[in-house]
C-alpha cells in the first residue's frame, strides 16, 4: 500500500461525487444507489465481481452511458445536466484507456495518441506529432514503437499505447477499465510502477477498476467495493481487511490476496 500524501485530502470537495446512481438495463437492475466520492490526487481502485457494473459506472461517469436516476458531478460540474460545449470543456480534462484497448488498429501508436488532440485541439500537425511523441515515451515505449500498428505490438505495449492516449490532453483523471488484465506478473507490475509514477509526476486522480489484488495493494490509496448494486465499500486496504462481508472477506482474505500480500510487502514500486 502506498503512503499518499493525498489520502487525508478534504473529502468536503470531490473531484468525482456520485450520488443515488441507479442503472438498469432492461429489467436488469445493475446499480440501485451508488455514490462515490473520489479525492482529487487519489489512485481509486474499483472492485467487485465479474457483472457488477465496474465498467458501466466509469461509462456512466464519463457521460457515455445515461444513468436512470442520481447524479454524477466532476470537477463539480453535472456530467449529464450540461450543454454539449461544457460537455466538450469537462471531457478534455480527463482521459480514458478502456478494458478492450479500443487502439485503433489501422493507425499507428502515435496517431492512436494524436487522435483526442485533432479532436480537442486546434494545433500544427507538426506539433501535435512532437507532442504525442513525448507522450509515448512518458509511458516507456522505445521510439520506434511509435510508427508501429498495434497489431505488432505485445500486449503490454498495447496497454502502454491505451495509456499514452489517455494523457494525451495533459488530463487531471484517468480513468483505467483493468490496465492490468492479461498481462503476465512482471508486465503488470512494471504497469503499476508506470501509473504510480506518472500518478505522482503529473499529479493525477486515477480512477482504476480492477481485478488485480498485486495493484491494489502496490499503488491504490483507497479501495471501492461494488457489490449488491451498491459501493459496499470504500477505504484503504487496512479498513477493507476489516470487513465482515463475505465477498469481500473472501476477496481480501482467499488464497490470491494472501499471495498478493507477500509478494507486494516487501516491493517499492514507486
Ligand atoms: N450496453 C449494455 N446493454 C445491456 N446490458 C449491459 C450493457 N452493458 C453492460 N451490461 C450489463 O451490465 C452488467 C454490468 O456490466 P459491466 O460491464 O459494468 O460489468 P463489470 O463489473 O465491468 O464486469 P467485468 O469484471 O467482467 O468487466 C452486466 O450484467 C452486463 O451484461
Ligand atoms: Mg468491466
Amino acid at each position: 500500500m502506498r503512503n499518499s500524501q493525498n489520502s487525508a485530502a478534504d473529502d468536503s470537495d470531490p473531484i468525482i461525487r456520485v450520488r443515488g446512481l441507479v442503472k438498469k438495463f432492461g429489467d436488469h437492475v445493475v446499480h440501485d444507489g451508488v455514490d462515490l466520492d473520489v479525492r482529487r490526487g487519489e489512485i481509486i481502485g474499483i472492485v467487485g465481481g465479474s457483472g457488477t457494473g465496474k465498467s458501466v459506472l466509469l461509462h456512466q461517469i464519463v457521460g457515455l452511458l445515461k444513468p436512470n436516476a442520481g447524479q454524477i458531478e466532476v470537477f463539480g460540474k453535472s456530467v449529464r445536466d450540461t450543454s454539449e460545449e461544457e460537455y466538450r470543456a469537462i471531457r478534455r480534462r480527463w482521459g480514458v484507456m478502456f478494458q478492450d484497448g479500443a487502439l485503433f488498429s489501422s493507425l499507428t501508436v502515435r496517431q492512436n495518441v494524436e487522435v483526442p488532440m485533432r479532436e480537442q485541439l486546434d494545433m500544427p500537425d507538426d506539433l501535435r506529432e512532437t507532442l504525442a511523441g513525448i507522450k509515448v515515451r512518458m509511458v516507456g515505449l522505445p521510439d520506434n514503437a511509435q510508427g508501429k500498428y498495434p497489431s505488432d505490438l505485445s500486449g503490454g505495449m498495447r496497454k502502454r499505447a491505451g495509456f499514452a492516449r489517455a494523457i494525451s490532453l495533459d488530463p487531471e483523471i484517468v480513468f483505467l477499465d483493468e490496465p492490468t488484465a492479461g498481462l503476465d506478473p512482471i508486465g503488470a507490475a512494471a504497469f503499476d510502477t508506470l501509473i504510480g509514477r506518472l500518478q505522482a509526476a503529473l499529479g493525477l486522480t486515477v480512477f482504476m477498476v480492477t481485478h488485480d489484488l498485486d495493484s491494489l495493494h502496490a499503488i491504490c490509496d483507497r479501495i471501492a467495493v461494488l457489490a449488491e448494486k451498491k459501493v459496499l465499500a470504500v477505504g484503504t486496504m487496512a479498513e477493507m481487511l476489516e470487513i465482515d462481508h463475505p465477498w469481500v472477506r473472501e476477496y481480501f482474505h482467499g488464497p490470491r490476496a494472501r499471495a498478493a500480500l507477500k509478494t507486494t510487502d516487501n516491493d517499492e514500486v514507486r
